[in-house]
């Protein structure tokens, strides 16, 4: 990298790293957000309520609280509304989940099975605490057992061609071998195993900050009905969503109470036909997996699902509610409220996205300033609307992320995600590999310190730049010591 292109704000490294850490890792809600005194008003109005307070403190039905299942409803039909086909969505399509963790377990556990279901196709980067949800339900990569496999995105989100692809070469493979797959699963009469899962974050990507786009959405729903698979859709963060564009973010003075796109769930809901089209088993193709973690808080430890009549039962006869009752009953009674009164809507609309919007502006003009001059970029630079809490960069040229964080810890004094954290383990394959990218988080950290976070990356990036400018460094740090060295700040 010449001298001439690297910007003037970096001139200068300091002789000691800077004393305030900055955490650029942890992908939670700031505290500041939190919306504390509206839950103290809707648990008061609550608990207040015999009726209401003596449900609230019982095992709940097993497909959740009713009014909260009829709040959301009514809440996704007018968000999704229009782009979504427009059409009511019934509060039986709605099942109440303890966030989206503990529901793509639950989804697991009833619509996969360890032996039948193929494959669980991860898009890539994927979110790399669902790995473990895999693994726990059977899925682990070992040896010639490959159960999880990267999908690659592109500048237009999930590559549904590629997807389409391995998916016909592993049933071809499957055919040839005479595909004697057991059953290790009961039959049971409210569920079905699908052949396939793919799982995918469509909107405001966790960790590529990319959304997929309608043309694309439409082609995975169209490739789920034809291989008999799932879509595990975790759609947490599509109610972050603002324009790109500051100026018109200040006119709006405030959100958007509409989404810009439908999810894979209102499409699988609306197009050919719909779930109930003439051969179809009614169970759908999409689950779109909810949660108030990221509007919330994630100390609720509430969510729901949303697929066909037939697909939320099947979750609401999973053998843990069976046992102890829907999760998160005496949450769901106080998020009720909060829909019920529009708190919830409206503390998004005019605190979260305006928030949001505001830290996302600072982070994306220090990168401008600091990490674009130097080489770096961002997927989907040209977008109207952005969301969610990540920006996922790559990095100049030959410099590997595990040197670039080790280097920022150890001489700025700032933490940010290596890209080989959301590799999906046991995946040696090209596409799923991530050592020139980092994620940055705009949600935990202070507002105040984005800005900061950034310039010091640039700090650490300009310096190894200067060391190996042609050839690369050596790669000093191992990704295994590198994931544990910023394990602590997630
Ligand atoms: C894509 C994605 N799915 C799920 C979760 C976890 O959601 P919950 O807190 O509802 O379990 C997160 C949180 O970071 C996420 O980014």
């Amino acid at each position: 990298m010449p001298d001439s292109v690297v910007p003037s704000p970096l001139t200068s490294q300091d002789a000691a790293p800077p004393s305030r850490l900055i955490n650029l890792v942890r992908g939670w809600p700031a505290p500041s957000l939190f919306p504390i005194p509206l839950l103290q008003r809707a648990t008061a109005a609550t608990l207040a309520n015999p009726d209401i307070a003596n449900s609230a403190f019982a095992y709940g039905p097993d497909p959740g609280h009713e009014p909260l299942r009829r709040a959301l409803a009514e809440w996704l039909t007018s968000f999704y509304g229009p782009a979504g086909g427009g059409s009511k969505i019934s509060y039986k399509r709605i099942a109440i989940t303890g966030g989206a963790s503990q529901s793509l377990g639950n989804i697991l556990s009833v619509y996969s099975d360890p032996e039948w279901t193929r494959k669980i196709w991860l898009v890539a980067p994927a979110y790399f605490l669902s790995f473990r949800i895999f693994e726990d339900a059977g899925f682990a990569n070992f040896g010639d057992r490959q159960k999880m496999v990267a999908v690659p995105e592109d500048d237009e989100g999930v590559d549904v061609e590629s997807l389409r692809r391995h998916i016909e070469e592993c049933e071809k493979r499957a055919q040839k071998e005479g595909d004697h797959t057991p059953v290790v699963k009961p039959s049971r009469p409210w569920a079905k195993i699908y052949k396939h899962i793919i799982y995918c974050v469509p909107t405001f990507a966790n960790p590529s900050s990319r959304t997929t786009s309608l043309k694309r959405r439409k082609e995975l729903v169209r490739c789920a009905r034809d291989f008999d698979a799932l879509v595990v859709c975790d759609d947490v963060y599509d109610f972050l969503s603002f324009p790109t564009n500051e100026k018109q973010m200040e006119k709006q003075q405030g959100g958007t109470d509409k989404a810009s796109l439908p999810r894979p769930v209102d499409l699988d809901r609306t197009i050919d036909g719909g779930t109930e089209r003439a051969g179809a088993d009614g169970f759908g193709n999409v689950v779109s997996n909810g949660s108030f973690t990221k509007i919330g808080g994630p100390g609720l430890r509430c969510g729901w699902i949303e697929g066909t009549e037939k697909f939320a039962f099947g979750i609401a006869e999973t053998g843990t509610t069976k046992s102890g009752g829907a999760p998160s009953q005496l949450v769901s009674t106080f998020m009720a409220d909060l829909l019920e009164t529009g708190d919830l809507q409206n503390h998004v609309l005019s605190v979260l996205q305006p928030a949001y919007a505001r830290r996302f502006f600072k982070m994306v003009s220090a990168i401008e300033k600091y990490l674009l001059p130097l080489g770096a970029t961002m997927p989907q630079s040209e977008r109207q609307v952005a969301g969610g809490y990540f920006i996922w960069i790559s990095l100049p040229g030959h410099l590997l992320s595990t040197d670039v964080v080790q280097r920022a810890k150890i001489d700025q004094n700032v933490v940010v995600a290596p890209g080989e954290m959301f590799q999906i383990p046991g995946d040696e394959s090209e596409v799923n590999r991530f050592q020139r990218q980092i994620r940055l988080c705009f949600a935990w950290e202070d507002e105040d310190q984005l800005s900061e976070g950034v310039m010091r990356l640039g700090k650490v990036i300009q310096e190894l730049l200067k060391e190996a400018p042609q050839k690369g460094l050596q790669h000093k740090t191992e990704s295994s010591q590198n994931r544990e060295s910023v394990e602590k700040f997630w």
